[in-house]
C-alpha cells in the first residue's frame, strides 16, 4: 500500500494542475496545505489570500500570524499539526467562496482527511464549519453558538473530534473574539490530552 507521503503528493500534484472551478485563472500558487501528514489535529480554514497565493502556503499572512500565536499558546507549532483550507486557490480580493467552489474543491479536503486520519478537525469559519459539520451529519447552528463545542463523528477510520472555531482573521478586528479563540484553543488542548 502507498505510504501517506506518497498519497498526500500525489494529491497536492492534482491540485496544482487542478482547473475544475474558475479560481485557478487567477492563482499564483495553489495552496494545498501544509504539515505533518501523520498530524492528529488537522485545521481547516476558507481560502488563500494574497500572501497564501504568493507563496503557496496556508495562513502565512496576518491570520496565520495569529494562529502560529494561538498555537504557540497550547505549546504546539505548524510543524505538528496539519492546516489546509476547504478551498486551495485565491477567490479575487478575498471574497467569500462560493458554493460552486466549495463543491469543486471540497474532494480534495475530503481526502486529506482520509490520508491523514486525524483525531481531531479543527474548523476556522463559518464555510469550513458548514463543510464539515454536513459532511459528518451534524446541523449547523450559528457560529456564535457552536464555537468551541466537541462533535463526536463516527467515520470508517475510527471516531473524529470536530471543534468548530471561529476565523482567526476575525480577532484582528475584534477582540472579544480573539479571547473566545484563546478560550477555545485551551479546550483544544484539554481535548488533544484525552483523546490523543
Ligand atoms: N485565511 C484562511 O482562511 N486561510 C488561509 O490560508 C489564510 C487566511
Ligand atoms: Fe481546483 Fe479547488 Fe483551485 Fe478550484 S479552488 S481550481 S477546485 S484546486
Amino acid at each position: 500500500m502507498a505510504s501517506k507521503e506518497e498519497l498526500m503528493k500525489k494529491l497536492e500534484e492534482k491540485i496544482r494542475n487542478c482547473k475544475k472551478c474558475p479560481l485557478w485563472q487567477l492563482r499564483t500558487n495553489p495552496v494545498p496545505g501544509d504539515g505533518s501528514y501523520d498530524a492528529k489535529v488537522m485545521f481547516v480554514g476558507e481560502a488563500p489570500g494574497y500572501w497564501e497565493d504568493q507563496q503557496g502556503l496556508p495562513f502565512v499572512g496576518k491570520a496565520g500570524k495569529v494562529l502560529d500565536e494561538l498555537l504557540k499558546g497550547i505549546g504546539l507549532n505548524r510543524r505538528e499539526v496539519y492546516i489546509t483550507n476547504i478551498v486551495k486557490c485565491r477567490p479575487p480580493n478575498n471574497r467569500d467562496p462560493t458554493e460552486e467552489e466549495i463543491k469543486a474543491c471540497a474532494p480534495y479536503l475530503d481526502a486529506q482527511i482520509d490520508i491523514i486520519r486525524p483525531r481531531i478537525i479543527v474548523t476556522l469559519g463559518r464555510f469550513s464549519m458548514g463543510y464539515i459539520l454536513r459532511k459528518y451529519g451534524f446541523q449547523v447552528e450559528p457560529i456564535s453558538k457552536i464555537h468551541g463545542k466537541v462533535f463526536e463523528a463516527r467515520t470508517l477510520f475510527g471516531k473524529v473530534y470536530i471543534v468548530p472555531m471561529y476565523h482567526p482573521a476575525v480577532a484582528l478586528y475584534r477582540p472579544q473574539l480573539r479571547k473566545e479563540l484563546e478560550e477555545d484553543f485551551r479546550k483544544l488542548k484539554d481535548l488533544i490530552e484525552k483523546v490523543v
